[in-house]
């Protein structure tokens, strides 16, 4: 069986590299006019979104396509877990059709980690609720390393909410087996010490952070996840947390600013960094699908 992706806890500095070596090489080969490569032909990638998403789902579908093989899209409304079936036979039911892996965003923490357990066919993690999203990361550490070359030794601020990201968290892990510095900051209630705990360091302002920055991560404040009461409003939030032009030109010459998307436009991030030049945001986006095509030719081939 091809190697599930689950998260990047427990992934060596060297897997994430081959991840990131082939997802450069699938992209100069797309650039160069291959778009279908075809080495996945016969294969069927089920996608098991269960939490809403339009990067991740769409940048899995393209990366499907463009390796050959078949989507089963998964409607969670249309489907049988509206009648109580469990997500361990649902994906079950998936394998006994033919689908050869599975990639599956779920709120629960843990979710695709335990369907690793039962199932016979590679799984990939697009997201399980505020533990990990890896493949994000991936692409994340592309773009970065496309911008600052070897990422050992550069230093990246994640800021927001990181409390309720599962893309800081993997980050966390990716960034520093890479051998990257990582700074964290935002509000005291939305950093969870045992972020600190992964290799990171804690910084109480934004403006302590932009000026030593290679690279920085601005994060949604996710109101889905938070309990009522519980973040600032979204006036008092940037005026201590967002990423306005002023503060952006605080940041060092050549340090680029990144966000996951979607964006909160004017809360965590203004307009005119968000499409400014230091923006690689969709670039990001660009990059998830080789990333995504690396991971499923990882998981298949
Ligand atoms: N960044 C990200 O995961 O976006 P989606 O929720 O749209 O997939």
């Amino acid at each position: 069986m091809g190697a599930s992706l689950v998260g990047l806890r427990d992934l060596s500095a060297e897997r994430i590299t081959a991840l990131l070596d082939h997802a450069s090489d699938l992209r100069t080969r797309v650039a160069g006019g291959e778009a279908r490569l075809g080495v996945l032909a016969g294969k069927a990638v089920a996608l098991l979104f269960l939490e809403p998403s339009t990067r991740t789902r769409f940048s899995f579908e393209m990366a499907t396509h463009r390796l050959g093989a078949e989507v089963l899209a998964f409607s969670a409304a249309s489907s049988s877990t509206t009648k109580g079936e469990s997500l361990a036979d649902t994906t079950r039911v998936l394998a006994s059709i033919g689908a050869d892996a599975v990639v599956i965003r779920h709120a629960a923490v843990g979710a695709p980690h335990r369907l690793e357990k039962v199932l016979s066919i590679p799984v990939i993690n697009a997201g399980d609720g505020i533990n990990e999203h890896p493949t994000q990361a991936l692409l994340d550490l592309l773009t970065l390393r496309d911008h600052l070359g070897c990422l050992e030794g550069k230093t990246v601020a994640i800021v927001g909410d990181l409390r309720h990201s599962r893309v800081a968290r993997s980050n966390c892990f990716g960034l520093t087996a890479l051998g990257a510095r990582v700074l964290l900051a935002g509000p005291g209630t939305l950093c969870p010490p045992e972020l600190e705990g992964l290799g990171a360091e804690r910084c109480h302002t934004l403006d302590d952070v932009l000026p030593h920055a290679d690279a920085v991560m601005m994060l949604r404040i996710q109101r889905e996840r938070a309990g009522p009461g519980t973040l600032p409003s979204d006036a008092e939030y940037r005026r201590f947390w967002g990423l306005t032009g002023a503060r952006a030109a605080r940041l060092r010459a050549g340090a680029v600013v990144m966000h996951p998307a979607p964006m909160n436009r004017g809360v965590e991030i203004d307009d005119e960094v968000a499409d400014g030049p230091r923006s690689v945001i969709f670039e990001q986006m660009a990059n998830g699908v080789f990333v995504r095509m690396a991971a499923l030719m990882e998981a298949l081939s």
